[in-house]
């Protein structure tokens, strides 16, 4: 496995709960991980989707994660959430080649799911690929994200 090790963090409302807790468990296990942190929810109680959104992703933009996993039903809520926060590029992405370009093309630290669109397999089969990638800063897609990164001042 090449590149560095990442720094993980999970978080679902309780519509994606389930997914959270076992994917955390996966990544809790992977080589190229190095530490995983769970912002909740920490049960499946109700958790409205921003809040823990915004949460994961201020940690991603202070520079405390390089990455973030977020589960709702949908895995849409929490990417237009995550987004608020300046300097976070967050998708929605159940199919091996978008969890491929999310990272290759736009250099997005969050990956979202919706645990009512994808099943479970498949979406730790994503999660593990989405480990592989690594952005590369000297590639043709840097220039698009150096845009982004002007147009938020950041
Ligand atoms: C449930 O609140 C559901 O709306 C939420 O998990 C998510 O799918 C929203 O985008």
């Amino acid at each position: 496995m090449q590149g560095r090790k990442l720094r993980v963090i999970v978080g679902s409302d309780d519509a994606g709960f389930e997914y959270k807790e076992a994917l955390r468990a996966d990544l809790e296990t992977h080589e190229r991980v190095s530490s995983v942190l769970d912002v909740g929810v920490a049960s499946d109680e109700v958790m409205a989707y921003p809040s823990v959104a915004t949460a994961a992703a201020e940690k991603v933009a202070a520079g405390e994660a390089d990455r973030a996993l977020l589960i709702c039903g949908t895995g849409l809520g929490v990417a237009i959430s995550a987004n608020k926060v300046r300097g976070v590029r967050a998708v929605t992405a159940h199919d091996s080649y978008s969890v491929e370009r999310s990272v290759l093309s736009n250099n997005a630290q969050v990956l979202c799911i919706g645990q009512r669109v994808v099943g479970k397999q498949l979406a730790r089969k994503l999660i593990q690929e989405w480990l592989t990638h690594e952005f590369d800063p000297n590639s043709a897609s840097s220039s698009k994200i150096a845009i982004l990164n002007e147009y938020e001042g950041c």
